[in-house]
């Protein structure tokens, strides 16, 4: 099923029948189409790399924060401690420790969490010299009244709080990568404003192809989110930012309602992908709105697609289809245990972890072939 569908078709088609139009997946595993648990088993969701890396122990993310969570531990606290073994991996270079550096060669860190039953939450963006922005993240949400804290302020804080503060998060292969990119680009940085943003977006897209970066990589974030026999539902969102950003730049995954949204009577999402779609939509608080009417996961996630593909206008931003020349994924779980992952388009997967164990899907897309078709 692999028939294209264009910008005009999806919008007529979607709008007129009023119904999902994603297209089944083949998965690593079998995903499958829709998936109905039992109220309040435990169950943890992440992006793809929750269930990749271990940095050295046994556990991935998911696999981490499911134990946790049913051994009784907060749920917060398990998934925080599920993306740490993430922030820390340096083989990673999408979050935490070794993630892609800005422009300037710094590696600058984004980070939320919100606690469902406590209706607590905590972010922290532009981040520089700690490996794990999330176990930040959880402190400004235990132990301040505020939900954001920014740069040097954050930075501080999180000294304060006890944390390692480091001179430089890069690993020899992030440093690589920026002296790769750097390479690339510094002929180009005396261009025009419009001729530079598509140049620098032209390198990072042929970094991909040439295998260079992972493409998930370009906005490399994790989320995870999860639900214990009390229904309890946590989430906490991590990344190190669009690769090569501008200094200072802050996508969605630090932003409540954006990279992450959790309501302890309803579920939670998050997302991955390109930071500035998200921010224009607040995808993961549109989810768990659409969650509250009744729509399964999927469809809630699907919903949000739309959303973003009737607000992105710009050529800049679309492709030879006419759709979003972009990634953008979300994971989602209810209070029934039901979840899902959906993308704008065939690329990525999530990963679960319930009693079974962890597995991983691949994502179920909006639209056929890449963002770059
Ligand atoms: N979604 C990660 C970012 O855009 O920063």
């Amino acid at each position: 099923m692999t028939q294209k569908i264009n910008r005009r078709d999806f919008v007529v088609t979607g709008a007129a029948a009023g119904i999902s139009l994603a297209i089944p997946a083949k998965s690593h595993a079998e995903a499958p189409a829709v998936i109905t648990r039992s109220a309040a088993a435990p169950l943890v969701i992440s992006s793809g790399n929750g269930n990749r890396v271990k940095n050295g122990g046994t556990q991935t993310a998911v696999e981490k924060a499911f134990s946790m969570v049913t051994s009784g531990a907060d749920v917060l606290d398990a998934v925080v401690a599920g993306v740490n073994i993430v922030e820390l991996d340096p083989l990673d270079n999408s979050v935490g420790y070794g993630g892609l550096p800005n422009a300037d060669g710094v590696v600058q860190l984004d980070s939320c969490v919100m606690h469902g039953p406590k209706k607590r939450a905590g972010g922290v963006a532009a981040i520089e010299g700690v490996r794990t922005p999330a176990s930040v993240a959880k402190e400004v949400a235990n132990q301040t009244d505020h939900h954001l804290l920014v740069g040097k302020g954050a930075q501080e804080f999180a000294r304060a709080m006890g944390f390692t503060i480091e001179a430089d998060l890069n690993t020899e292969k992030s440093r690589q990568l920026w002296l790769e990119w750097k390479r690339r680009t510094d002929p180009l940085h005396y261009l025009d404003p419009k001729t530079r943003a598509d140049a620098l977006q032209r390198v990072r897209m042929d970094m991909v192809a040439e295998g260079l970066i992972d493409r998930e990589h370009v906005y490399g974030t994790i989320n995870c989110d999860a639900i214990n026999s009390k229904g309890e539902i946590c989430g906490v969102t991590t990344t190190s930012g669009l690769a090569w950003k501008i200094p200072g730049r802050v996508g969605d995954s630090p932003i409540l309602g954006a990279g992450l949204y959790v309501d302890n009577d309803v579920g939670a999402a998050g997302s991955t992908g390109r930071g500035e779609a998200n921010l224009y939509n607040l995808s993961s608080y549109v989810i768990v709105e659409n969650m509250k009417k009744g729509m399964h996961p999927k469809d809630a996630m699907i919903d949000a697609c739309k959303r973003i593909v009737a607000n992105t206008i710009e050529k800049r931003l679309l492709n030879s289809r006419g759709l979003p020349n972009f990634d953008m994924s979300f994971y989602a779980l209810d209070k029934q245990g039901r979840y899902a992952g959906v993308a704008l388009y065939d690329a990525g997967s999530y990963a679960i972890c319930n009693e079974n164990g962890a597995q991983t899907f691949k994502m179920e897309p909006v639209f056929p072939g890449h963002s770059t078709d």
